[in-house]
């Protein structure tokens, strides 16, 4: 049943306070490096504007203060990003609940309003009730656009939708029609697998595994199959413990009918600190470690992708984040992002960071804001930020 959408939703005249996840990445010295997520919550934030609300009070949690004010988690870099973005004044309150709060929201003449980040407060990630009801009562509506944040029980994220009427964002629309869309896709589907282990993917594969037709593997992740398959991997990083789950896989995969592809040649280096030792293998051998695909491979996946009408891609295939070892995972990208007539979605977090750093973000159908929440979706999990918001 599809769940009430912020369209429409009478908002005139109303309070509004609405979940985003503004959790960005910070350097040292608190510069946001990524203002994706904030930029991915502007359409909604503007249509409730238009629908002239009497106050849009936003909230968001930043990083993992643990319930205690840490001050470089303070929101003050996010309401100045968000000013640029809507060009319109946002007032940043220093904390997110108590009477100064609500005498300050009262007599505030911005419309918007950006509350402190609410794990300062213990009760948010415990989803105390509470917390969630003093949250409500600072407005007549409840948005959840923090797709992000959607597999969390907490507070601001579930609870609250106990004591407001609910509606979802437009960002939480988009995530969940094209995640969907991953989960019930148009074939020939190819998913792209990387990352460091199997172990953070095992759900993930046994829900693709009944609906893709090829299932390409790469990343640290891939040692471990080959491994499972007998094959020499030198010093790559291996899960020991899950080489029996590898085995499982490639059974069933089999069983399945469904194929997967993994490597056939490796950019390997004797220690990862130690660029300079690069060099291509087939075979790896000892005191040789894997940190990327080798070129026959990137030849091999792109002439798997040339086959799909669906493409999910979750997870780099090499350590992109080091340029030496960037290659794989580059490739894969610049071509995924000039692949035509092709639905092309990407998992949040390393793989939508390598789809930005190469410049693809813009040419693929959809690249998620969610890491941990993208993931339990594709496991065919019920992530509980939406199912609390009522039904259409
Ligand atoms: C994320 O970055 O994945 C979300 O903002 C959720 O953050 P969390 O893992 O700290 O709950």
């Amino acid at each position: 049943m599809p769940k009430k959408s912020v369209r429409n939703v009478e908002i005139k005249g109303k309070k509004v306070i609405a979940r985003v996840d503004f959790n960005v990445p910070l350097n040292d010295s608190g510069a946001i490096t990524d203002d994706g997520r904030i930029r991915a919550a502007i359409e909604t934030i503007k249509l409730i504007l238009d629908k002239s609300p009497a106050k849009l009070i936003l909230m968001s949690h930043l990083g993992r203060p643990k319930g205690q004010v840490v001050e470089k988690l303070r929101m003050n870099p996010v309401a100045q990003r968000l000013k640029e973005l809507i060009g319109e004044d946002v007032l940043k309150l220093d904390d997110c609940v108590g009477p100064l709060v609500v005498s300050q929201i009262t007599q505030s003449c911005e419309r918007v309003i950006l509350l402190e980040n609410l794990r300062f407060h213990s009760e948010e990630t415990k989803g105390d009730e509470s917390f969630a009801e003093e949250l409500a009562s600072l407005a007549d509506v409840y948005v959840n656009d923090a797709f992000g944040t959607a597999h969390r029980a907490h507070a601001s994220t579930t609870i609250i939708a106990k004591f407001l009427p609910s509606c979802l964002g437009l960002l939480m629309e988009k995530e969940v029609s094209f995640l969907s869309t991953a989960l019930s896709p148009e074939k020939p589907y190819v998913v792209i697998l990387g990352g460091a282990k199997v172990s953070d993917k095992i759900e993930v594969i046994s829900s693709l595994m009944n609906k893709a037709d090829t299932l390409i593997v790469g990343g640290a992740m891939a040692y471990t199959f080959l491994k499972a398959e007998g094959q020499p991997v030198g010093s790559s990083r291996v899960e020991a413990d899950k080489l029996d789950v590898a085995c499982a896989i490639l059974k069933e995969a089999k069983e399945k009918n469904v194929s997967i592809v993994l490597p056939v040649d490796h950019l390997v280096v004797d220690r990862i600190d130690n660029p300079s030792s690069k060099k291509v293998q087939t075979v790896i051998t000892e005191g040789f470690l894997g940190v990327d695909i080798g070129p026959a491979t990137i030849e091999l996946f792109k002439a798997e992708l040339k086959k799909a009408k669906t493409v999910l891609w979750n997870g780099p295939l090499g350590i992109f984040e080091q340029t030496d070892y960037a290659q794989g995972t580059k490739s894969i990208a610049l071509y995924l992002g000039d692949l035509s007539g092709v639905t092309v979605i990407v998992g949040g977090g390393d793989s939508a960071a390598a789809a930005k750093e190469f410049n693809v973000a813009d040419k693929l159908s959809h690249v998620s804001t969610g890491g941990g929440a993208s993931l339990e979706f594709l496991e065919g999990k019920e992530l509980p930020g939406i199912s609390v918001i009522a039904e259409a």
